[in-house]
């Protein structure tokens, strides 16, 4: 029997997930436009903990204020009767066609402005529904032409938006963390802040650095060609993984969105082994598309099938960590050694030279001659990954 979920497994959705009306660049929807009332029941229904939104997800942009308030009651109302949270919200600053060219880094200074105040404005309505995270995912802040953005300035503008943003949720005292989302391209052809690596450099130059931590998502990183379990335990180490998006992705290509784990499945179980046993404590958000060729049934069965996915790689991992021999190889694997730092308490480079065996005495060929044992290790992961262990 597969996994149920609960809300214990603080699972979330973006609203956009399972309300995409499956529309791209070469074919209209093939599905009609899901109440965001819907969604919260059938969700709870599921055993998911929480939603999350972009302003526009709700309230339809344009809005007047008597529509919006209106917006937000029944939003408010479905929480209220599913028990559903909102731990995070985020803007839409990629659709109207007056972001075409960014929002904080647009060569238009009105537009930087119009946006600012867009996101302050989802900012209160965030804090309203008790989000403790808000997202900012740039997918519009870059550029197609080299002649067209100064990159630099573009990282000035940036950084003064985001100081701005922090300081205006600590003066309102809205308990609110900001986490960046990384990708490399697409919508624009080169997108700012393209991976966690950038991003964090970027974070160390903020004014309110250490409220500013990252979302990276499992595809937009893999889009790049990087390992997403490096990346996210380097995030780890730095106290960055603020929040995650679980995704499925197949290569470096156009961003897929696929159910988590119908990608890279042994770096899923990688992931999940981490996020489990690496401390992080926050959602697991699933940002993903309900494929094109789906109907509504199949959204509902993509839904679930992001949250089986990672509860069974959930158990197939902790199986893994308990297997006596996953152990025996991890000790062949020497794993557990590197958290042994490489010099003695108090020993220093002095005592380093001093050290005949250290180097006069040590014989770089035995250990070059060693096998280290990490396919072995590696296979063991995927004989549990595979159930046959
Ligand atoms: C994408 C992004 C978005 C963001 C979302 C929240 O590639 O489309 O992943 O889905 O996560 O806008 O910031
Ligand atoms: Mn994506
Ligand atoms: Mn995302």
């Amino acid at each position: 029997m597969p996994p149920v979920p609960t809300p214990a497994d603080k699972f979330t959705f973006g609203l956009w997930t399972v309300g995409w009306p499956a529309l791209d660049p070469f074919g209209d929807p093939t599905r009609p436009a899901l109440d965001p009332v819907e969604s919260v029941h059938r969700l709870a229904e599921l055993g998911a903990y929480g939603v999350t939104f972009h302003d526009d997800d709700l309230i339809p942009f344009g809005s007047d204020d008597s529509d919006r308030a209106k917006h937000v009651e029944r939003f408010k109302a479905a929480l209220e009767e599913t028990g559903l949270k909102v731990p995070m919200a985020t803007t839409n600053l990629f659709k109207h066609p007056v972001f075409k060219d960014g929002a904080f880094t647009a060569n238009d200074r009105e537009v930087r402005r119009f946006a600012l105040r867009k996101v302050m404005r989802n900012l209160d309505l965030a804090a309203e529904l008790g989000a403790h995270t808000y997202v900012f995912w740039g997918g519009r802040e870059g550029s197609e032409s080299d002649a067209a953005k100064d990159v630099r300035a573009a990282l000035d503008r940036y950084r003064e938006g985001i100081d701005l943003l922090a300081q205006y949720v600590t003066d309102r005292g809205y308990g609110i963390r900001f986490a960046l989302e990384p990708k490399p391209n697409e919508p624009r052809g080169d997108i700012l802040l393209p991976t966690i690596g950038h991003a964090l450099a970027f974070i160390s130059t903020l004014e309110h650095a250490d409220m500013v931590g990252l979302n990276p998502e499992v595809g937009h990183e893999q889009m790049a060609g990087l390992n997403f379990v490096h990346g996210i335990a380097q995030a780890l180490w730095q106290d960055k993984l603020f929040h995650i998006d679980l995704n499925g992705q197949r290569g470096a290509k156009y961003d897929q969105d696929l159910v988590f784990g119908h990608g890279d499945l042994l770096n899923a179980f990688f992931l999940v082994d981490l996020l489990e046993n690496g401390g992080y404590e926050g959602p697991r958000h699933f940002d993903y598309k309900p494929a094109r060729t789906e109907d509504i049934t199949g959204v509902w069965q993509s839904a679930a099938a992001n949250m089986r996915t990672y509860l069974l790689l959930k158990e197939r991992a902790a199986a893994f960590r308990a297997d006596p021999e996953v152990q025996e190889q991890l000790a062949i694997a020497r794993v557990g050694e590197l958290a042994t730092p490489t010099l003695a308490a108090g020993e220093g480079y002095a005592d380093l030279l001093a050290d005949r065996s250290a180097y006069e005495d040590y014989n770089p060929d035995v250990a070059g001659a060693r096998g280290a044992g990490f396919v072995q290790l590696t296979q063991l992961a995927v004989e549990h990954l595979l159930g046959a262990r």
